[in-house]
């Protein structure tokens, strides 16, 4: 046919063009979202960290109510919750608290997926070491990670790090869980201190411990070649009745050490988080793969006296406090702030946020009848302990690991 050829020709130069236009497509595409599949630590690797620091600060932004939240249930995350945590279990009868989410400001926070989380964390190890509040980190990340749906299948790993109950004691100092499918381990050890602590050849009780504030826990300096992420905390132990409560006996360079650390506790503390910080930053060039981060301290809401004398934090309403951090200060934790300044380790800088949601603790649940331990005493009630410094979870504790993966 009379011009057959030239239209066969017309029509491959448009199919060039359509398939032209297409790579370009494609190439903006993949410009934007160069690896969607990709671990966390490639798609990190391609912002300088410079542009994405200067951009973007998590701990400004705002509390939004959220119709998704929370992330599970706390009926359902019996496997990883400890029931005095789980404000649904214990009777609180308002839930409000739980039904928001935090927005930094600037900041890109993709919503939370268990799924893409653990597909991003293949191969990975989690580790948080702190106190109590980490522990709560710790319960939040694994019901964060199950979904709080009961998961038969996440192994009991604790014996690789040598965390089995020693005989005699009331738990093991911590816990070590592994997700099959991903090959993901999510670990917590109790360090309250962030200092070794050494038993002292004292043969009078009570037992004495050395606790060598310018030593990093032994657990640490064993394991941190098997970490990929490592979150520490450390902050309300630092008071004498603790200190003396648990016969910590304050050392450094190897002697006990009395004066000007015992005389303000606050200079030991100090003290301890640079030695810490300090020793884990000179780690991390061995240690190319492991992300590091500081939390800051979480507050504490006691409003006339504290956890002996009665004090309490019954606000129920959310947000009375306002709902917005706004500004360019630092942080209120200027120990860790000044502490990590300069160094690799980022701080996770969850003190303003979470000072807002004094609503948010597990004092006023309404403690329900708690079965006793032996089956032939009566039921009893627990305690009514108004504790303004632990949160219900679900709870604030999600969101500083929301906080702390976006950062990764
Ligand atoms: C799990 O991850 C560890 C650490 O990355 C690795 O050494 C090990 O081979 C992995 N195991 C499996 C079964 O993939
Ligand atoms: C995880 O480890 C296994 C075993 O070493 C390896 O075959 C696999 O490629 C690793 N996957 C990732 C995403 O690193
Ligand atoms: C404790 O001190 C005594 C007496 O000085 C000594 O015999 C013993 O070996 C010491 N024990 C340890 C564990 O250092
Ligand atoms: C510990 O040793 C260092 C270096 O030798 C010294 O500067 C410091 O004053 C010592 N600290 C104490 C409390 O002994
Ligand atoms: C909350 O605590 C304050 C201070 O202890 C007390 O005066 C107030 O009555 C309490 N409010 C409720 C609703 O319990
Ligand atoms: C961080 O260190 C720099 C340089 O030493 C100093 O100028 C700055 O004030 C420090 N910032 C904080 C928050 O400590
Ligand atoms: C249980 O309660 C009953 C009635 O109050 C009492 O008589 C009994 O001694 C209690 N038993 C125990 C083991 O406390």
């Amino acid at each position: 046919m009379f011009g057959g050829r030239s239209h066969i020709l017309k029509g491959s130069v448009s199919l060039a063009l359509v398939i032209l236009i297409l790579l370009v497509v494609i190439l903006l595409v993949s410009e934007k979202n160069p690896f969607p599949t990709s671990s966390l630590f490639d798609i990190k690797s391609q912002f300088s960290p410079s542009s994405s620091s200067s951009v973007c600060n998590f701990a400004k932004g705002r509390w939004v109510k959220d119709r998704k939240r929370p992330l599970y249930s706390g009926f359902e995350c019996k496997q990883w919750l400890s029931t005095m945590w789980a404000c649904r279990i214990m009777g609180r009868p308002d839930f409000s608290f739980e039904g928001y989410r935090w927005q930094p400001q600037g900041c890109n926070m993709p919503h939370f997926d268990r799924f893409t989380f653990l597909r991003r964390m293949q191969n990975k190890t989690i580790a948080f070491i702190g106190d109590s509040l980490g522990r709560q980190q710790f319960q939040s990340l694994m019901c964060m990670a199950s979904g709080g749906k009961d998961s038969p299948d996440v192994q009991n790993v604790g014996w690789e790090y040598g965390l089995v109950k020693a005989k005699g004691a009331l738990r093991p100092d911590g816990w070590a869980y592994r997700f099959p499918t991903t090959n993901t381990t999510i670990l917590y050890y109790w360090s309250a201190s962030l200092s070794d602590l050494v038993p002292m050849n004292n043969t009078d009780p009570p037992r004495l411990t050395a606790m060598h504030l310018d030593r990093p826990p032994a657990f640490m300096r064993n394991y941190l070649h098997r970490f990929d992420v490592l979150v520490l905390n450390t902050g309300h132990h630092w008071n004498r009745g603790k200190i003396e409560g648990n016969h910590w006996v304050m050392h450094v360079n190897g002697t006990r050490v009395k004066g000007e650390y015992l005389k303000d506790i606050r200079n030991a503390k100090d003290f301890t988080i640079h030695s810490v910080v300090k020793w884990l930053d000179a780690q991390l060039p061995l240690h190319p793969r492991l992300k590091a981060f500081f939390r800051t301290i979480s507050p504490r809401h006691f409003k006339n006296g504290d956890w002996n004398t009665g004090g309490n934090c019954n606000n129920t309403v959310p947000l009375s406090r306002g709902g917005e951090i706004t500004g360019d200060d630092g942080s209120i934790d200027t120990t860790v702030e000044s502490a990590v300044n300069g160094t690799r380790i980022k701080i996770l800088d969850i003190t303003a946020l979470s000072e807002l949601r004094d609503e948010a603790h597990i004092s006023g649940s309404k403690l329900k009848p708690r079965k006793p331990k032996k089956a032939s005493s009566n039921v009893t009630t627990t305690p009514v302990i108004n504790d303004c410094l632990h949160w219900c979870l679900p709870g604030i504790p999600d969101t500083w690991n929301e906080l702390f993966i976006a950062q990764i």
